[in-house]
């Protein structure tokens, strides 16, 4: 569904070139959960922003749906993330001002009385059916991830990126927050991408993938 050929990106700065990613290839089957694993710096967030469409290739090329994002341009690709894809970070990124359930809604692609009561739905089932209306402020670090990983499915996307969606966490919070991804993954039949340092947390992982200097190890 999603598929990647000889990607790479390279950052250059002054006169010195890092590849961040070099030349990588790799299929993800729809409804599977994918594990990236690596060191600090070892271009796992690259891969991810090039699997999304959030930056372009300096070469190789990524399809989702045998659709080649080198045809789609800026505006095309932001419609392919606001509409197939969901996101969750390490930093939730969540409006201050704005209830758990507004905050839910900004993922929205259409606002209306069905995405609202799906958007509640999903609150209820990360655990935050009693806190609806409480503002980011309110609410743990977990909890606020937990919002965060509603936010990101409520458009319900057909594939998940994540990435170190459980560092801020404790152990314990951290399985919850994946297990909630992976639960959409097997009811929604969404594909799942998550990046971590921490192993413990892919072992629901169809695959896992180590990178390392900007290639995936076999
Ligand atoms: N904006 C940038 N400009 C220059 N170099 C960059 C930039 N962003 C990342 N890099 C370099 O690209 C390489 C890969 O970075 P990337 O953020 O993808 O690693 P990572 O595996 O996600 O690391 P971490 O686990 O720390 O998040 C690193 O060597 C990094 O220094
Ligand atoms: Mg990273």
């Amino acid at each position: 569904m999603l598929s990647a050929q000889d990607l790479a990106l390279d950052y250059r700065s002054g006169g010195s070139v890092a590849h961040a990613v070099d030349t990588v290839s790799l299929a993800v089957e729809r409804g599977s959960f994918v594990g990236l694993i690596g060191p600090s710096g070892s271009g796992k967030s690259s891969l991810m922003y090039l699997l999304s469409g959030l930056k372009r290739p300096n070469r190789g090329a990524v399809s989702f749906e045998d659709r080649d994002y080198a045809s789609l341009s800026g505006a095309g690709l932001m419609r392919l993330r606001r509409h197939r894809f969901g996101f969750v970070f390490q930093q939730h990124f969540l409006v201050n001002y704005l209830s758990a359930v507004e905050n839910v809604m900004v993922g929205a692609v259409k606002r209306n009385h069905d995405t609202a009561a799906y958007a509640q739905e999903l609150l209820r089932r990360v655990g935050l059916g009693d806190k609806l209306q409480k503002r980011p402020y309110q609410l743990s670090i977990g909890e606020r991830q937990r919002v965060a990983v509603a936010r990101a499915l409520v458009h319900r996307p057909a594939v998940v990126f994540a990435d170190e969606p459980t560092a801020s966490l404790d152990q314990a919070t951290g399985h919850e927050v994946v297990n909630l991804l992976a639960d959409y993954r097997r009811t929604g039949g969404g594909s799942l991408l998550v990046v971590t340092h921490d192993p413990a947390m892919l072992t629901g992982a169809d695959r896992v993938l180590q990178m390392r200097d900007g290639r995936i190890a076999a």
